[in-house]
């Protein structure tokens, strides 16, 4: 059976996506699963966070990531590109390979009317992503862009990260109404699996009313394990190395993530229709 295809999206930038995605990929191979990260954002951030080997060069890094693959992917074509996770512990190493984000992903969209150009990714990855026993898919902060369609027409479900904030709530709530709205041109079986609240603040009486606004919309969805703001998720952004090595609040930070995956699977399963 293809493991869970999963999306990390929200159309705000800087809502927490790619710490959300890293969080749960190395809680997922702590796990003992094997997870397949695919690098959906130009900017490559995951990449670099959960320092995937790729070549330095820059001419052989574009050839060997994403954005070569899905110029005009064969099927299966992802497997070219696949890296490992390059922290020393081989618990991540072992179990977390990545295909590397880069720039020229923003380049997509200049194929974005070909036939069926959204269905690249689900054409890359047909066949590889068995090997795995979860997909996690970084997404860039956009909602309408060819970059986005490819993203979730190889999704099975979303999670979206959200600050207790107007602008994050309002994004997370865009991406609802939008695969709704194309459900039947985009992908059928797209759902939201969950939204996990981040940065969260409980002393702040706007979190408050924006997580009660949120539990009204969404229910069940909203992960009832909030991340907190932690100087160990700013620190892995810059120092690019596993949670769990950074002391006390490093923990924190990893047994938050593993609590959210803990919640998300079998939620992800559910709303595949797989519980
Ligand atoms: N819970 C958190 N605590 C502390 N810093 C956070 C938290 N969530 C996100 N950040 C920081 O905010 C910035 C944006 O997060 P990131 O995951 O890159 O967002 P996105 O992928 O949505 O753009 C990064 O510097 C990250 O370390
Ligand atoms: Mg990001």
């Amino acid at each position: 059976m293809s493991p869970p295809h999963v999306a990390v999206a929200n159309h705000k930038g800087g809502v927490g996506k790619t710490g959300l995605a890293q969080g749960l990929v190395t809680a997922a191979a702590e796990a003992g699963q094997r997870v397949l990260v695919v690098d959906m954002d130009s900017q490559g951030n995951l990449t670099r966070r959960l320092r995937a080997r790729v070549p330095q060069a820059p001419e052989e890094r574009a050839h060997a990531s994403l954005a070569s693959v899905l110029q005009r992917p064969a099927v299966g074509e992802v497997e070219r590109i696949l890296v490992p996770c390059g922290y020393d512990d081989p618990v991540y190493s072992e179990r977390i390979t990545i295909a590397p984000g880069h720039l020229e992903l923003e380049l997509l969209a200049l194929t974005a009317g070909t036939a069926a150009s959204e269905k690249r990714l689900l054409r890359a990855l047909h066949g590889v992503s068995d090997a795995f026993d979860l997909v996690v898919i970084d997404c860039p902060p956009q909602l309408l862009s060819h970059q986005i369609d490819i993203a979730f027409s190889a999704a099975d479900v979303l999670l979206l990260p959200c600050e207790p904030e107007y602008d994050a709530v309002e994004s997370a709530r865009r991406i609802y109404e939008r695969i709704d709205r194309d459900r039947h041109t985009l992908n059928p079986d797209l759902a939201v699996a969950g939204v996990v609240p981040n940065r969260v603040r409980s002393n702040l009486v706007v979190h408050q009313k924006r997580l009660g606004q949120m539990s009204d919309m969404w229910g069940l969805a909203v992960c009832p394990v909030h991340v907190t703001e932690l100087v160990a998720i700013k620190n892995q952004s810059e120092n690019a190395q596993p949670l769990r090595s950074d002391g006390t609040d490093g923990r924190k930070a990893a047994d938050t993530f593993r609590d959210v995956y803990d919640w998300a699977r079998p939620r992800i399963d559910a709303v595949m229709g797989r519980a």
